[in-house]
């Protein structure tokens, strides 16, 4: 089963909108049109407009994912971002479930499930984030811990959602912390995951979901990742800040 790879960055909380558009100069153009991978920016929901607008072709290689949406399209959610009103700005991706949305804003599995039905029914692709902690790496239990995740966020999806969703595994300990997990680690997480649509969506389903794999990724250690046969691609915050380095990721997927 061949599944195209995926890389996206994740700006997280950064640039100011004159970064924004000079990334967006930098790097689109620069992406081959070729088609070996599907390349996207996951960008505060205050540039997504001006991200699409600033994409100079319609076909445009370079992809947008919003950083979060709420579950609800419409209603009365001070500081909140419908997918009713990603969607019609023209982005494609929403990623979900990030652990700094999970731990620092309490979301839960049963919220990130919500999302995943509202940006489907809003016609977008959820990047759904799963990991664990240090303290459930380090007593064994993170396979169990992350097919809970997984489980619950798909929770009523029909399997050709499943099937075409992306689900980015992503140990809390590699975020940010230079300490990358080995490609062994990330293998055997990734296929955990995959293990798991299979048991709740079927084989079938299972190889077409992409999986990446996330935590301190960057353009010396991406090709030892994509070399795993359970890993489609990755999801990659620090590295995808600059130009050069998100460009580097890229051209390092054959
Ligand atoms: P870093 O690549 O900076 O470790 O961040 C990973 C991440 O959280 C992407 O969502």
């Amino acid at each position: 089963m061949s599944r195209k790879p995926i890389i996206a960055g994740n700006w997280k909380m950064n640039k100011v909108p004159a970064e924004a558009r000079e990334f967006i100069s930098q790097v689109e153009l620069a992406i081959p049109s070729n088609n070996l991978v599907d390349a996207v920016i996951g960008a505060p929901a205050i540039f997504l407009e001006g991200m699409k607008k600033g994409l100079s072709k319609a076909n445009s290689q370079l992809q947008v994912a919003a950083q979060n949406c709420h579950f609800e399209d419409a209603g009365a959610f001070t500081g909140e971002n419908s997918p009713k009103t990603i969607a019609a700005l023209g982005v494609e991706y929403v990623i979900i479930g990030h652990s700094e949305r999970r731990d620092y804003f309490h979301e839960t599995d049963e919220d990130i499930n919500k999302k995943a039905h509202a940006i489907f029914r809003n016609d977008m692709t959820p990047i759904i984030c799963c990991g664990e902690s240090l303290e459930t790496y380090e007593s064994g239990q993170a396979v169990d811990f992350v097919g809970a995740q997984v489980s619950a966020a798909l929770k009523g999806l029909s399997a050709e959602q499943v099937a075409s969703l992306v689900i980015a595994y992503e140990p809390i300990w590699a975020i940010g912390t230079g300490k990358s997990a080995t490609k062994d680690d990330a293998q055997n997480m990734c296929k955990a995951v995959r293990d798991v649509v299979a048991r709740d969506f079927g084989q079938e389903v299972a190889d077409k979901v992409r999986v990446q794999y996330g935590g301190s990724v960057n353009p010396a250690n991406i090709a030892e990742y994509m070399a795993c046969p359970d890993v489609d691609g990755a999801l990659v915050g620090g590295a995808s800040l600059e130009p050069a380095s998100f460009l580097a990721l890229l051209e390092a997927v054959k």
